[in-house]
């Protein structure tokens, strides 16, 4: 009884302390932090961006989910980036990381430009928050302010990539709740920053169990995903679909319009449009398109503050898959 209240008040605090006063290793992360030591560092970012994503469009939904994935594995620190060597095991290649993950070259590619202005200074947890929010605002989706001065982890460790920290498609809306809530975000965090799904691509392998199984889908949907995604698992699993099908490389509403009419391609995705608790935040952002792209920007600023590391912990990394030796 006593849980929710307590909960609601705890949530309410989280908020204030980042947005108003800021504190503990919060108060290390500033807009400016890099204004003398590499001026030209937003705009040069975001030129890379912008090409990566001329060329291909899909590459900002991937950036985008490179931060989400760094974020809720040990905090935004770029564990996910560093590559496995023969003596170290790396987060990229489990699941569900393995053969999802996309985007490791752009961010090289911003990382070698950085470092030819910039020797040895911007970090590569910073580089992918920056290259997260451009990848959000060129496809059409809000902008905001970051505050940089996060630091690299020296290591990553395989077994914090689990269900807990990144629950997987299948999941129930509850598991979904109580990860984000581990992670420090509410639900109504968790509602704007899985409408992340309005852009990108899922695999074969994670929607045929919602095509082949479930009722809530679009019976067109479903017509049309079955032709591409054969039921026998291992055949085809890396096909491809929109996660919204309407408008797939636009950062708009079109996605939570989308689940009342069973148009979510992930089991996860119509479970959240399902459940009691998360219904009226999608209805709401559904007809809402203001609200959800302020409420996102606010989301993706506290996700980007998970257990940062900062001041003289971690490190400047030289090559983002690889930690200074
Ligand atoms: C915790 C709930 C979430 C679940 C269960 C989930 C699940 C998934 C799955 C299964 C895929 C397809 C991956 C593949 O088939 O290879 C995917 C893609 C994607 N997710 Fe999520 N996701 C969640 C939260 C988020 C959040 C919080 C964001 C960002 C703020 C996000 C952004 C994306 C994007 C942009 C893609 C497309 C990536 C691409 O095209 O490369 N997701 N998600
Ligand atoms: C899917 O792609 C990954 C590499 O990204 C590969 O290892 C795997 O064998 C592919 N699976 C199928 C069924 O083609
Ligand atoms: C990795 O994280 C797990 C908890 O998820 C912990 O039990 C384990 O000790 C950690 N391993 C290392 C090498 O830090
Ligand atoms: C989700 O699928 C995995 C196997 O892919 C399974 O181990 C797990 O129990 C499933 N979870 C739920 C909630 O169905
Ligand atoms: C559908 O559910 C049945 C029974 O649980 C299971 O045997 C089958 O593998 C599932 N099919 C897919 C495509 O997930």
């Amino acid at each position: 009884m006593g849980i929710l209240p307590s909960f609601v008040v705890a949530v309410g605090l989280v908020h204030l302390v980042i947005v108003v006063s800021s504190d503990t290793s919060y108060a290390r992360l500033s807009t400016n932090f890099y204004a003398h030591s590499c001026p030209h560092l937003l705009p040069t970012i975001r030129s890379v961006v912008q090409s990566a994503i001329e060329k291909e469009a899909r590459m900002g939904a991937s950036l985008l989910r490179l931060h989400f994935h760094d974020c809720f594995v040990n905090g935004c620190d770029a564990s996910n980036l560093l590559d496995d060597t023969p003596s170290f095991q790396g987060e990229k290649n489990v699941k569900p990381n393995a053969g999802s993950l996309r985007g490791f070259e752009v961010i090289d590619q911003i990382k070698a430009v950085v470092e030819q202005i910039c020797p040895g200074v911007v970090s590569c947890a910073d580089i992918l928050t920056i290259a997260a929010r451009d990848s959000v605002s060129i496809l059409g989706g809000p902008n905001w302010q970051v505050k940089l001065g996060r630091r690299d982890a020296r290591t990553a460790n395989v077994t914090d990539v689990n269900p807990n920290n990144l629950p997987p498609p299948n999941s129930t809306a509850d598991h979904l709740i109580s990860s984000f809530h581990n992670h420090g975000l509410s639900i109504k965090d968790l509602i704007a920053l899985y409408g992340g799904h309005t852009i990108g691509k899922a695999r074969c392998f994670h929607f045929r169990a919602h095509i082949y199984n479930d009722t809530d889908i679009d019976p067109g949907l479903r017509h049309s995903l079955q032709a591409i995604c054969p039921s026998t698992k291992g055949i085809d699993d890396n096909i491809t679909a929109p996660l919204d099908p309407r408008s797939p490389n636009s950062f708009d509403n079109a996605y939570f319009k989308g689940l009342g009419h069973k148009l979510g391609i992930l089991h996860s995705d119509q479970e959240l449009f399902n459940a009691k608790a998360t219904n009226h935040l999608i209805r709401r952002y559904s007809t809402h398109l203001h609200a959800f792209r302020s409420d996102f920007a606010a989301a993706m600023i506290k996700m980007g503050h998970i257990k940062v590391l900062t001041g003289s912990s971690g490190e400047i990394r030289k090559n983002c898959r690889r930690a200074n030796s």
